[in-house]
């Protein structure tokens, strides 16, 4: 979810909804707005996005405060009335929460039994407690803070009085939000990006303070009521960088972006000498350590299943590879100086955030890729690495994909240089010649459309398989054809297939197979015969040098090792297809969101 602020005299309601739609990446399934005149607090919602929501606000409410709200349903389904903003039973109180309140059943239990709740929420929880507390006789100020003192889990909160005009009320814990400064107003925002729109200045926020915002006035406060000083920061965030141009969508700017990315990567890590390097005290970090620990989710993860291999082949360190979600419930036996790498494009993910809190409270080291500089992640890590590929918008990742390879690539060979290890190749050369071919991809869509129609226009299934480097190079080219065209697709190790799998292959079923790597090149062959030979519509993808008649696509050679980075472009421009072909919404699939800030 994410949530907005604004208190200032321009048009409260717009910047509320300007807001909320560069936060729609956060979760677009119902939003509102509650925005206080005169009259009276105003409060617009509606299933849907935010364009569904713009289309019920009324023109003609003027208002100099408000907050807004999109949301990505955690507690109840997406519906009219689990939209925030909630009120109190009175309406004194109204509130936009991102996060997940753990012990509200308990809150319910205990202080409102009496109270007739309106959804099925625990965020009304909070604003019913806050009401219940400010009738006792509390003040706001007070009730709000006696409130957070009871909550149990993730928040970032935004809290309107009807009897008090002149402030927003903000807490956060856990949940990503940013107090942003201006001439005679001042905003808030679960991301910069979202009010770009009237100010670079921002503030960062802890965990548990909460923040008194006013017009000309921005008061944070510890859980004892002492005032916190904190200077701002400027974000630097082009507005452009955020904009589609004259792209359809944004997943399909950001995949053509990719040569440029890897190019701004070489430039942003290269010294005066040219060479690749990463700050000493990172070195430092890897090089004492005697295993690392890669956790992520989702499409980072995949990036951390290559990056496993760079740093095992390169540098000889051995690494494991872990899901988040996982790993912080389950934790496997650590080595004696581990070091823990978490890779996050937002730098926000709840699942690896609240890995990265337990690592450090046993007093381990973590560095932290990600995209984002100065996100909760990067900020609480001991070390940062940055991707600089610029915001990425569409849901499905890609350019942050490629960008996690090329910052790992340099990692694992920086490491290696420092135990003295020769990798066997210049890796700025390489990097350049993969940013050349994955240009030429981009450059070659009507060949990936022409894939997605003839394979993927008339099946519920598909299957990717590879092996070795391919074999994680796949799981990304499923992960990507199904989050976004909601094909049923799995990619699987190529040998493990015949051990089950290959029970589901029927006529017709299509089999994108990946072969760029010259030792499993006859054994990946086989594996597809195997297939075809029970009626599969099988498509090669495979790499110049190792290609055989008959492939449907051959890739520019490029090193083996940096193969994931160029085979992932026609993956995701054959999902891209696939998913227009399907009249899916390609920027914003359903069930998904592209920051998913709750465990
Ligand atoms: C969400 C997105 C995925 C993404 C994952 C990890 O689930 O839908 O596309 O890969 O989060 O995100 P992160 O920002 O931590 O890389």
């Amino acid at each position: 979810c994410g949530i907005v602020g604004y208190i200032g005299s321009k048009d409260t309601k717009e910047i509320l909804l300007k807001g909320l739609e560069k936060l729609e990446y956060r979760g677009y399934d119902s939003a509102g707005i509650a925005v206080h005149n005169e009259e009276g607090v105003h409060i617009f919602k509606e299933k849907g996005r935010i364009a569904d929501l713009r289309a019920v606000v009324n023109e003609d409410v003027q208002s100099s405060v408000g907050i807004g709200h999109t949301r990505w349903a955690t507690h109840g389904a997406p519906s009219f009335y689990n939209a925030h903003p909630h009120q109190n039973e009175d309406s004194r109180f109204t509130l936009v929460h991102n996060g997940v309140i753990e012990n509200d059943e308990q809150l319910k239990q205990e202080y409102l039994l009496e109270v007739p709740l309106q959804s099925d929420t625990d965020t009304e929880v909070i604003v019913q407690l806050i009401g219940l507390l400010s009738k006792e006789g509390m003040t706001t100020e007070d009730a709000f803070r006696k409130t957070l003192s009871l909550l149990k889990g993730s928040y970032a909160l935004a809290l309107l009085d009807k009897e008090d005009k002149s402030t927003i009320y903000v807490a956060k814990n856990k949940s990503p939000l940013l107090v942003g400064l201006g001439e005679n107003y001042n905003v808030v925002a679960s991301d910069a990006m979202a009010m770009l729109q009237v100010t670079d200045q921002f503030v960062e926020l802890m965990d548990k303070e909460m923040v008194l915002v006013t017009r000309e006035s921005v008061t944070i406060k510890n859980t004892n009521g002492e005032i916190i000083e904190r200077a701002s920061y400027k974000a630097e965030l082009d507005a452009g960088d955020i904009e589609k141009g004259t792209y359809p969508h944004y997943m399909l700017k950001e995949v053509d972006e990719q040569p440029f990315v890897i190019r701004k990567i070489l430039q942003s890590y290269q010294n005066e000498k040219g060479e690749l390097t990463i700050e000493a005290d990172i070195l430092n970090a890897l090089n004492e350590a005697d295993r690392l620990y890669i956790v992520a989710c989702g499409t980072s993860y995949h990036a951390g299943l290559v990056g496993k291999q760079y740093v095992e082949k390169m540098a000889n360190i051995p690494v494991e590879v872990h899901v988040a979600s996982e790993f912080v419930y389950n934790m496997p036996l650590l080595s004696k100086k581990p070091l823990f790498i978490f890779i996050s494009q937002s730098g926000e993910t709840a699942d690896s955030r609240a890995v990265l809190v337990k690592v450090k409270e046993l007093g381990h080291k973590a560095l932290t890729i990600t995209n984002v500089a100065g996100s909760t992640m990067s900020r609480e890590a001991d070390y940062t690495l940055l991707l600089h590929a610029g915001p990425e918008i569409a849901v499905a990742s890609t350019k942050a994909y490629t960008a996690q390879i090329a910052v790992l690539s340099i990692l694992a060979a920086n490491v290696a240089k420092s135990a003295g290890i020769d990798i066997g190749f210049d890796l700025v050369h390489e990097l350049g010649i993969a940013a050349n071919a994955i240009e030429v991809l981009c450059d070659s869509k009507e060949e990936f459309e022409k894939i997605a129609r003839d394979y993927l226009s008339a099946t519920r299934n598909c299957f990717f398989i590879g092996r070795s480097i391919d074999y994680y190079a796949v799981l990304e080219g499923a992960l990507k054809l199904k989050e976004i065209s909601y094909i049923q697709a799995e990619g699987f190790a190529g040998g493990e297939l015949k051990h089950g799998t290959i029970a589901l292959i029927e006529d017709g079923i299509p089999v994108i197979a990946l072969a760029t790597q010259k030792a499993v090149n006859l054994n990946i062959r086989s594996n597809v015969k195997e297939v075809a030979a029970r009626g599969a519509n099988t498509c090669v993808i495979s790499m110049k040098g190792l290609d055989q008649e008959g492939d449907r696509f051959v890739l520019p050679a490029v090193h083996e090792l940096l193969a994931p980075l160029v085979a992932v472009i026609p993956f995701q421009l054959i999902a891209y297809y696939a998913a227009l072909h399907r009249n899916c919404d390609v920027d914003k699939p359903r069930n998904l969101a592209k920051s998913v800030t709750v465990e």
